[in-house]
């Protein structure tokens, strides 16, 4: 009686597993998440857009919440979008994004003080260096001070450095001079003093463009300016850099007593022009269908190779926990990612770990599996 009774059990059971394989959705049903598996490592961030800030999609949502344990705002806390006119700020995009992360009790980074990129046009304009010293501290005073005690780290300047190493030409290098960098760090330290500072770009774990950095990150902390961190962005391909340049980088950048971060995180799966690396923005190719092989979904043969490009960066980022805070992709998912837009517009990238209707991809497993 009682071995009728469990075989009816097992059966039943069976019946339940087979069914619940087929309804089961994705590996996420079993509550996996990757800021869980990494809490003892680093943080684990996502890059927010606009849609994404506003709630406007509860599955994208419920996703945020479990996957990430931190934040940053994409775009809308750049320069052109919060500080449009010399005396107009628009805080309200940026108000909701910090009230999201402390709703969901994550580490909120601001993106960025002061970059060179996505100037509001009147900065532009700006001609004499009294105009925009006055600028810069208008501008980090106010947008740092009122997220003060907020906001937990802040991206203060962004991308001033050439692939050389030597420092990038733009309207604050023409008319502050290098000392730029160090002004904006003590703005930053005097109006948000419990915030994090960092120097963020991409490409500085190459050899060269790594060694301007240092030099750049050792002048501002011999200055007496607060630096607390480094932001290496991590806008990478299947094929490079090299994951023994990343590590040199990580051990370099920690060396000067620095935080690392890998702050911009996402692999590229599709053919590169001119083998470019990096995420300067200005850079741009024509459209053409032979650039765009994945546009009806990654072949498995990809996955395989983006799961294997990712574990190995995480193998790398997991043996240098000690000097890593925090590892943030550039996005939620590969629907969002600027990639499908650079540097040829309107591609289908798959760079991120869900993919484009916010399901786990192969890569996902792989990294999680890591740490089981
Ligand atoms: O919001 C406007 C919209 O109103 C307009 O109709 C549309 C027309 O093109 O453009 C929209 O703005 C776009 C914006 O993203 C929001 O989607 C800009 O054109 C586009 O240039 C902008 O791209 C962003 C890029 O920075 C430039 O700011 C990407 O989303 C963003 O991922 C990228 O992020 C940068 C980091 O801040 C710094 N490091 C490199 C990284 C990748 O480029």
């Amino acid at each position: 009686m009682k071995i009728e009774k469990c075989k009816t059990a097992s059966i039943i059971l069976a019946g339940f597993l087979v069914i619940s394989c087929n309804v089961k959705k994705d590996s996420l049903d079993n509550g996996s998440s990757l800021k869980n598996a990494y809490e003892k490592d680093f943080y684990i961030g996502t890059a927010l857009d606009i849609n994404q800030i506003n709630e406007n999609d509860s599955e994208v949502n419920n996703l945020i919440a479990t996957q990430f344990n931190a934040v940053t705002a994409e775009n809308i806390m750049k320069c052109e979008v919060i500080h449009p006119k010399w005396d107009t700020y628009e805080f309200d995009l940026t108000d909701k994004f910090v009230a999201y992360g402390k709703k969901n009790k994550m580490f909120i980074v601001g993106h960025t003080l002061l970059w060179h990129s996505q100037l509001a046009p009147f900065v532009r304009k700006i001609k004499s260096k009294d105009s925009l010293q006055l600028f810069m501290t208008n501008h980090i005073n106010t947008i740092a001070g009122r997220y003060k005690g907020k906001i937990d780290g802040w991206d203060v300047v962004n991308e001033a450095l050439n692939e050389d190493g030597t420092y990038r030409k733009s309207i604050f290098l023409d008319l502050l001079g290098e000392d730029f960098l160090i002004t904006a760090f003590k703005l930053a330290e005097k109006a948000a003093p419990d915030t994090e500072l960092y120097y963020n770009d991409f490409n500085i774990e190459q050899p060269k463009k790594r060694a301007g950095a240092i030099t750049l990150l050792t002048k501002i902390k011999n200055s007496g300016a607060r630096i607390d961190g480094v932001g290496i962005q991590g806008h990478w391909s299947l094929d490079g850099p090299p994951v023994k340049e990343i590590e040199e980088s990580i051990i370099a950048f920690s060396k000067l007593g620095l935080k690392v971060m890998i702050t911009e995180l996402d692999v590229s799966v599709l053919p590169n022009p001119n083998k470019m690396v990096g995420a300067n923005v200005e850079q741009n190719f024509a459209e053409d269908p032979k650039m765009n092989p994945y546009t009806k979904g990654l072949p498995d043969s990809v996955q395989v190779k983006l799961a294997q490009r990712y574990e190995d960066l995480f193998k790398i980022f997991i043996k240098h926990k000690d000097k890593i805070s925090r590892i943030t992709f550039w996005g939620v998912n590969d629907g969002q990612s600027w990639l499908n837009n650079w540097p040829i517009r309107n591609r289908t990238n798959h760079p991120l770990l869900f993919d484009r209707n916010n399901k786990p991809k192969l890569v996902y497993e792989k990294v999680l599996g890591l740490k089981k």
